[in-house]
């Protein structure tokens, strides 16, 4: 009598997760529920906040590695840079680039020193 035996591996530990960095994902704002939905659909998401404390509710999903990011800083972004090209072999599929802020006023009023602080932290 011959008996076979097969081995069947999930998907998804024999390919790499596709993978999304989503900046600006404190508890409560867009960038953490695009966290969670993207989560949900089996990717490995890098979930950023300049405050990590703010996104601590994210760190206990899996897939989910959390990053200390403020896009206006240049070491902070070269290190997040680091650590992502390390974890996906440097192919990350998608950004979001969520972090940011909003000045709703006549443009006539604004501070020219806040504006270039939105721009900087928006673009
Ligand atoms: N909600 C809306 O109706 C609406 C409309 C138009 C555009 N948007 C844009 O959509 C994005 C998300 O909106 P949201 O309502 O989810 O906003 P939110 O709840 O205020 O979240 C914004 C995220 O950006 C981060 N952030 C703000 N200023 C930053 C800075 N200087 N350096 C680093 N990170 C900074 C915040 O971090 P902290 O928690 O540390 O502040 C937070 O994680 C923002 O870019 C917003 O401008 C939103």
């Amino acid at each position: 009598m011959t008996s076979l035996c097969y081995f069947v591996t999930p998907l998804t530990t024999t390919m790499a997760l596709k993978s999304v960095l989503i900046t600006g994902c404190s508890a409560g704002g867009i960038g953490s529920a695009l966290a969670e939905a993207f989560q949900r659909r089996d990717m490995h998401v890098f979930a950023t906040a300049r405050d990590p404390s703010k996104m601590s509710h994210l760190g206990k999903l899996p897939n989910v590695t959390l990053l200390t990011l403020d896009p206006t800083s240049t070491a902070s972004v070269e290190a997040s840079v680091e650590r992502i090209k390390a974890e996906t072999s440097g192919t990350l599929d998608y950004l979001v680039n969520n972090a940011g802020q909003t000045i709703i006023m006549p443009t006539l009023d604004f501070d020219i020193e806040n504006a270039k602080s939105m721009y900087d932290i928006n673009v």
